[in-house]
């Protein structure tokens, strides 16, 4: 069944919902986005993701497309039209279509943004065989721009990343910046030894996690020992355990990097819990 997709007010059937190719989204990737969960017809973490949104909008000048309140209703119209129970929602900014292509920003009064949602329903979402295994990563040069904090839809290397991954017979990639560990190409990444969870500090060199603020909040709420700090390949190999923090794969356990098991190649304790205790607290806050 064809999806309800919303652009720029219109709540149209997908094969209607398009955009101009003169879209800065389109030809500069000069867009921002967000992907907020969906669990149990309900919003996980919508007022971080919101916030974070308006951040990446301010960083590159971008006007709002609207108000945080109207986008929480977009979210909520989307998830009841297309009966989304567990799932995810896209929603993407651009700086819309000034007619042409030029590499000058246009007028902010005369093009507006162009605002385009989309759901994604993943039926058990939260209960992913592959968190009862965990992932495998391999490590690759992080050669990603250096505004990394900015959720910009420019994703080549991302994609790329992902690729080399799937060609080695891994899940996913941890990018490596001098020595050291910056993410996953789509998530936040942590090691644990003992009692203590390590994960590189906020800076424009990483997305600020929204999985990971609460994450680390719950973590230290049940008396475990959070360090914010960079950490080699080596360093993560010797851990106990890893993980990795996303909207859509929650805490994933990692068991294995660059070929080297963690502890006994099963996800962890810690990993574990924390990914029960991320999905029971935030499944009570969602809207
Ligand atoms: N990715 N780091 C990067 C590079 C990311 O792309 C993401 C999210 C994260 C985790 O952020 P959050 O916890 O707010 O989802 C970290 C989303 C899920 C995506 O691109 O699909």
């Amino acid at each position: 069944m064809s999806r309800t997709v919303y652009v720029n007010g219109d709540y149209l059937p997908e094969e209607e919902a398009v955009v101009s190719v003169f879209d800065r989204g389109f030809l500069m990737a000069d867009g921002v986005y967000e992907v907020t969960s969906v669990l149990g017809g309900k919003l996980i973490d919508f007022p971080g993701h919101s916030a974070r949104l308006t951040r990446s909008l301010s960083e590159l000048d971008m006007a709002s497309p609207c108000s945080d309140e109207e986008l929480l209703a977009i979210h909520r119209e989307l998830v009841v039209r297309n009966g989304i129970e567990d799932g995810l929602i896209y929603m993407q900014v651009t700086r819309g279509n000034p007619g042409d292509r030029d590499f000058a920003f246009p007028d902010p009064k005369v093009t507006r943004p162009t605002l385009v949602l989309f759901t994604q329903s993943k039926p058990g979402l939260a209960d992913s065989p592959a968190a009862k295994t965990g992932w495998k990563v391999i490590s690759i040069e992080d050669i990603r721009w250096g505004r990394r904090d900015i959720k910009t839809t420019q994703l080549l290397y991302p994609s790329m990343g992902k690729m080399m991954a799937k060609k080695a017979g891994a899940d996913d990639a941890w990018l490596i910046e001098d020595g050291m560990v910056t993410e996953g190409t789509s998530n936040n990444a942590y090691i644990v030894t003992g009692n203590r969870i390590v994960t590189r500090a906020l800076s424009n060199d990483i997305l600020h996690g929204i999985t990971r603020a609460a994450v680390l909040r719950f973590a230290a709420e049940a008396q475990m020992q959070v360090e914010e700090r960079s950490f080699t390949i080596e360093e993560a190999q010797a851990a106990d355990e890893a993980f990795v923090t996303s909207a859509s794969a929650f805490v994933m356990p990692v068991v294995e990097i660059d070929g080297t098991a963690l502890g006994d190649g099963k996800p962890g304790p810690v990993a574990t819990r924390l990914r029960e205790i991320y999905l029971e607290e935030s499944r009570k806050v969602a809207v």
